[in-house]
């Protein structure tokens, strides 16, 4: 971990006004997002459902930005395949979902984008650490997966020094997912975090593009 080291800001569209998913996702772009986050549920893995293949693929096709399309559902081998991803993409799959992390990271794969695991906060990271050479994203969970605008686990962060010193020489980025904002941006990426998912923080926030630009500020 270098002072240089470029964190980058992923707005997740969770907590975006669903009407104005476009408009506001184009915002999010033009203030400086590197990466739009889609939070995929299915009401099984977590309880809760958001939007699929359809809205997810809608969206990709209107931005540039690349996109990281987190999917808490159980079976994401059979629903990878219907995401219409760019090389520039990645698709996220939980390590405790019903398929298997082989299944998973197979048809991932397959699509062209990039594979990247996550997990729950209960989770060992010893579950994650045999797949370390084939993914090229962690993303650590902060919360609970499963809804937006919860407090950050303070926890995330020994997870996030441990989880950086096990990946080692690898090129592999560290996501952190829950309850980011302006004030504990700063210890996150001290922690060892490259990529900052940002829900609430961002749309909730009156002055989506002050919101940005604070974070930017205090992560940067
Ligand atoms: C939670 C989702 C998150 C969520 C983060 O299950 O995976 O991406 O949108 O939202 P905030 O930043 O509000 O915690
Ligand atoms: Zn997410």
């Amino acid at each position: 971990m270098t002072p240089e080291r470029r964190v980058k800001i992923a707005p997740s569209i969770l907590a975006a006004d669903f009407a104005r998913l476009g408009e506001q996702v184009r915002e999010a772009e033009e203030a400086g997002a590197d990466l739009i986050h889609v939070d995929v549920m299915d009401g099984h893995f977590v309880p809760n459902l958001t939007f699929g293949p359809p809205v997810v693929n809608a969206l990709r096709r209107r931005l540039d930005l690349p996109f990281e399309i987190h999917l808490m559902i159980d079976c994401p081998a059979e629903y990878a395949p219907q995401f219409e991803v760019r090389p520039c993409d990645c698709a996220i799959f939980h390590v405790e979902a019903l398929d298997s992390a082989e299944r998973a990271i197979a048809a991932i794969r397959k699509t062209g984008a990039s594979v990247g695991v996550s997990l729950r906060p209960g989770t060992s990271l010893e579950r994650i650490a045999p797949l370390l050479d084939d993914v090229s994203v962690v993303l650590v969970m902060s919360v609970e997966p499963g809804f937006g605008g919860q407090a950050f686990r303070p926890e995330a962060l020994a997870r996030i020094r441990d989880l950086s010193q096990r990946i080692g020489g690898r090129a592999v980025d560290i996501g952190v997912d829950g309850g980011i904002h302006a004030g504990n941006v700063g210890g996150v990426v001290a922690a060892g975090a490259e990529i900052l998912v940002v829900g609430s923080a961002i749309f909730g926030a009156a002055d989506r593009l002050g919101a940005m630009r604070a974070l930017l500020e205090a992560a940067r």
